[in-house]
């Protein structure tokens, strides 16, 4: 079934109701100083924009990011607060930290004392035991039992990172993660989710996804700004650093429709505006999806707050809805490029897909000849033989 499903936000507040351009600038800063970094595209897929009646269909393609070791968004977050983490260590200013500032000796031996510890389902533990080669620095990644063993490979291929698979289910490896990270002396447990008395990294976290936006504001010309912009949400921390930095830097009248897209066995801020009572809910169980970094079932504590108030829209999507997203990012229209999506990379856009082709939802969504819909394809074939069964 490629069924979907679609409400409307009952506590959107709207408007500017936070300022984070300083850690935007922040973020900018150190990007600019990484020898490494490059804007990953934004690629606009003209002739499928044609063929729906819309005005565009822009997709920012973090399968790119980076180098193709990653293929996917999250390591603009693991980067910047293990660079954090460090500086912070040696003193350093954070406002005007600096890659160089790293690769000095004396830092250099302060990243090496250093353990991180994290757990993942993929993607974010990649990211870390990319960023630890690159720091110098060292990292421990548990992953839950369900993971591949495809994707424990491409985190042991780093340097100066062990990677276990467990026994547990993902809430019972982060503690894993979390006690291992509080017995090491040298030890920082660098998660991708806020919970209460853990804040301040996941918040460095999702201001290192702010540079997906400084890019995309520098690739489009302002009257090309998007009137609808979906994004897919695990525990929501890519949304909310979305959200923000988008928010911070544009003007209220420019300011897009927000659709949070989740899978339909565990979307959990869909549940949450389904409650109507401003509180953040967990979906219970074990659920399974094949889009894996979207398998999350409790929203993080500092992503909550925000997406309640700015989302307009929460929508849900199958796993037959998400397949049918990759197919038709492999095979494009006309001239429009290819794009490899992997299973969560491609629910934003598997969404926009499936509405498209709904004349209430269209309507649901306002979604016109008028409209500009930006989505990022958050990863590509992260699991190179998963992308191939499904896609070819
Ligand atoms: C490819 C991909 N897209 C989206 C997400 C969702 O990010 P978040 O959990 O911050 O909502 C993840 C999380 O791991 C991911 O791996």
């Amino acid at each position: 079934m490629t069924e979907i499903k679609l409400i409307n936000s009952p506590f959107v507040i709207g408007g500017k109701i936070f300022d984070s351009s300083a850690l935007i600038k922040r973020v900018a800063q150190f990007y600019h100083s990484v020898p490494f970094y490059k804007p990953t595209p934004l690629t606009k897929l003209v002739n499928y924009a044609k063929d729906y009646n819309i005005d565009g269909l822009y997709v920012k393609d973090e399968s790119q990011r980076f180098n193709n070791r990653l293929k996917s968004f999250k390591a603009t977050g693991g980067l910047y607060a293990m660079a954090c983490c460090i500086a912070k260590k040696a003193g350093l200013e954070i406002d005007q930290l600096r890659y160089s500032q790293l690769q000095a000796p004396e830092v250099k031996k302060i990243a090496d004392k250093i353990t991180f510890y994290t757990a993942t389902d993929g993607n974010h533990g990649r990211g870390v035991a990319w960023s630890a080669e690159q720091l110098g620095t060292h990292a421990v990644v548990k992953m839950p039992a369900n993971s591949t063993q495809t994707r424990a490979q491409h985190i042991a291929a780093f340097n100066n990172t062990k990677v276990e698979i467990t026994s547990k289910n993902y809430d019972d490896t982060v503690k894993f993660a979390t006690e291992l990270a509080n017995q090491d002396p040298d030890g920082i447990l660098i998660q991708d989710m806020a919970w209460p008395d853990y804040t301040e990294i996941p918040q460095e976290i999702s201001g290192g996804y702010s540079i997906i936006v400084n890019e995309i504001l520098n690739q489009l010309p302002e009257d090309e700004y998007p009137t609808h912009l979906f994004l897919q949400a695990g525990v929501g921390q890519l949304s909310s650093g979305i959200i923000e930095a988008l928010f911070s830097s544009i003007p209220k009248e420019k300011q897009p429709l927000v659709t949070i897209v989740e899978p339909d066995t565990v979307a959990c801020y869909y549940l949450s505006a389904k409650k109507g009572d401003g509180k953040s809910h967990t979906v219970p169980g074990s659920p399974q999806t094949i889009m894996a970094g979207l398998n999350c079932q409790t929203p993080s504590l500092i992503s909550f707050p925000v997406i309640r108030d700015t989302a307009n829209y929460y929508g849900t999507l199958s796993d037959e809805a998400a397949r049918q997203g990759m197919r038709v990012l492999a095979r494009p229209r006309g001239h429009d490029p290819k794009i490899v999506s992997g299973e969560s990379g491609v629910a934003a856009f598997a969404f926009v897909n499936a509405s498209l082709q709904n004349h209430d939802l269209r309507e649901k969504l306002k979604l016109s000849s008028s409209s500009r819909v930006l989505v990022i394809n958050t990863e590509g074939d992260t699991d190179e033989q998963v992308y191939k069964d499904i896609v070819e």
